[in-house]
């Protein structure tokens, strides 16, 4: 038995695939990147802006002829539009055998039992089930050898009003710290080196349970073997100081975060409602420079929430000017069904929003070849990733793509190289010794 997956959206829904693919191969099944000889198609899906959603429904379309091939092959559509949408989303679609949500991964066995038996398998429930710790029963299958992404918070309490993640993610749940450390260290025994912590707001771990994140970061650098620890996505609001000197204090925490600020103008952050100032953002990033030299800092940034003026959007191109951020990433703002700012007044033209945000990436260019500039002739330290075209590829520790010339036997070791050219998403460097 063979089984495809296309996975959209963030890092946490990568994850979850990942997990995913776990627990299908626990089953018997083998992957398959060809579709077309799939005994089960899973699509885990994102609907955090209007495009993912639309993309979904192609693919459905283009998925449904295997049918005619195989009539006994699945398809299954999960993750956040299915919970969004729920049976709507199989009248629109009624090929879908199989449907569930990051709530309920782990009853994937059972939901691929009842659609072999010819029934459709809708399990999306309205809240996550008490059972929901199963799912760390089961490994995830990593491309990535030697980094792992590890999700250590489901759910957002969080209500910015342009957001679907709560409605489609659920309440803020930290996993536990012991089921944390034992997945960290099952991963540094198949030859992780660097860990990769996941949460919609994993500044906020631990606040539901009585911990803090910095105790997390503490207790996952004591694990033997973790070379490297970086973390996503950590919430402007919840990084205080206590963070922060984790931050400084721990060798393996890496040279980079990326923290959203979506906004430069405080009217536009209060009517998001980020629960921050623009002052606010800026003075926890100097905290950070403050406690790890080196840092660097990407972020989010949406253009066109509504009511957002000319005078709002230069205080956003202001603020990329000011921190200089290393990767950028913005999105023109997506109106989400059931959200506040759904049915804002001031709601911005697509043609205004276009320029803007061709505006934001001009000058976010400038900023970038600048940067780069600076990396030329630096030494920088290396985790090999992987191999591609005849070179090593890896990252540094803040987060640049590496090109290094070298044996492939280098793979997994961190290297220490020197940059010879820097390009705007990528360093080619030279290999200067193996460290580790
Ligand atoms: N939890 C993270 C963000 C998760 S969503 C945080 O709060 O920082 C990832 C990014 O998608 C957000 O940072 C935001 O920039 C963008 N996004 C979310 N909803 C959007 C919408 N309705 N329209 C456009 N972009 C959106
Ligand atoms: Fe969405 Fe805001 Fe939660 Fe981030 S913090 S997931 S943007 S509601
Ligand atoms: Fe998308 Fe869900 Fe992630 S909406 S961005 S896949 S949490």
């Amino acid at each position: 038995m063979k089984f495809f997956i296309k996975t959209f959206g963030c890092q946490m829904n990568f994850n979850d695939s990942e997990r995913i693919k776990g627990i299908l191969h626990s089953l018997g099944y083998e992957q398959t990147n060809n579709y077309e000889e799939a005994d089960l198609i899973l699509i885990n899906t994102c609907t955090i802006r209007e495009k993912p959603d639309q993309k979904v429904y192609s693919y459905l379309g283009e998925y449904k002829k295997i049918k005619e091939k195989n009539p006994k092959a699945l398809i299954g559509v999960c993750g956040c539009l299915a919970q969004r949408m729920g049976w709507e989303l199989v009248k629109k679609a009624p090929v879908v055998d199989i449907m569930f949500s990051s709530y309920n991964i782990h009853q994937l066995p059972e939901l691929i039992q009842q659609a072999q038996a010819g029934y459709k398998a809708i399990a999306i429930l309205e809240n996550p089930p008490e059972d929901e710790d199963k799912l760390w029963e089961y490994p995830t299958v990593r491309d990535n050898q030697y980094c792992a992404y590890v999700t250590v918070m489901k759910g957002c309490d969080k209500n910015c009003t342009y957001c679907v993640v709560p409605k489609t993610r659920g309440r803020q749940r930290s996993r536990s710290l012991e089921s944390i450390l034992s997945e960290v260290k099952y991963l540094i025994d198949d030859g992780v080196k660097e860990i990769h912590l996941l949460g919609q707001n994993v500044t906020a771990w631990g606040q539901d349970i009585g911990m803090h994140f910095s105790e997390l970061l503490y207790r996952v650098a004591e694990v033997d073997g973790v070379e490297r620890i970086r973390f996503t996505t950590g919430h402007p609001k919840d990084m205080d100081e206590k963070i922060a000197k984790a931050i400084g204090e721990i060798p393996q925490v890496c040279e980079h975060i990326h923290m959203p600020v979506q906004a430069g103008s405080n009217r536009i952050l209060k009517l998001m409602d980020r629960g921050y100032t623009k002052e606010e953002y800026l003075e926890k990033i100097q905290m950070l420079r403050e406690y790890k030299k080196g840092i660097t800092f990407s972020t989010d940034v949406i253009v066109g929430f509504p009511t957002e003026t000319e005078e709002d959007f230069e205080e956003t191109i202001d603020l990329i000017k000011t921190v200089k951020f290393e990767q950028l990433f913005s999105f023109k703002f997506s109106p989400r069904p059931q959200t506040p700012a759904y049915s804002m007044e001031g709601q911005v033209e697509d043609e205004i929003k276009t320029a803007r945000m061709e505006r934001l990436l001009n000058v976010q260019k400038a900023i970038l070849s600048e940067i780069a500039k600076g990396y030329e002739g630096t030494y920088q330290e290396v985790l090999i990733e992987g191999w591609e075209n005849g070179k090593l590829i890896g990252r540094t520790r803040t987060n640049r793509w590496a090109n290094v010339e070298g044996p492939k036997e280098l793979l997994g070791k961190t290297v220490l190289v020197q940059v010879v050219k820097a390009h705007p998403y990528s360093l080619d460097c030279k290999l200067v010794s193996v460290l580790s």
